[in-house]
């Protein structure tokens, strides 16, 4: 079953949101020109959170050594940030961001 998130509204073009959601880590909203990108929070290089960086375009700079990734396909784009940034597939409906469970992701993917 999907999980809501937030409302689209909670995330205006070009913002971010942390959240944590019950059962999951913590993650990171995304909402680049109208589409919504949903990442893990905490930078895979280290103990920082990528909510309180800055959001360059369409990257996301670590606050703690700027690593940067791309926030629309999790790769590292700046060391010293090497390792993909997690991210987790999401959809709109009605206005309202939904997290999709990895359960019908996998089947998504092989449909
Ligand atoms: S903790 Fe994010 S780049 Fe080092």
């Amino acid at each position: 079953m999907n999980r809501l998130l937030c409302e689209t509204a909670d995330v205006p073009d070009g913002g971010k949101l942390a959240l944590q959601p019950e059962g999951s880590p913590e993650l990171v909203v995304f909402n680049i020109s109208g589409t919504f990108y949903v990442l893990a929070d905490t930078c895979s290089h280290g103990a920082a959170a990528l909510s309180e960086g800055d959001l360059i375009g369409c990257e996301i700079e670590c606050p703690l050594h700027q690593g940067r990734f791309d926030v629309t396909t999790g790769a590292a784009t700046r060391r010293p940030a090497k390792k993909p940034q997690p991210m987790y597939r999401c959809q709109v409906e009605d206005g309202r961001l939904y997290l999709i469970d990895a359960d019908e992701s996998a089947d998504a993917k092989t449909a």
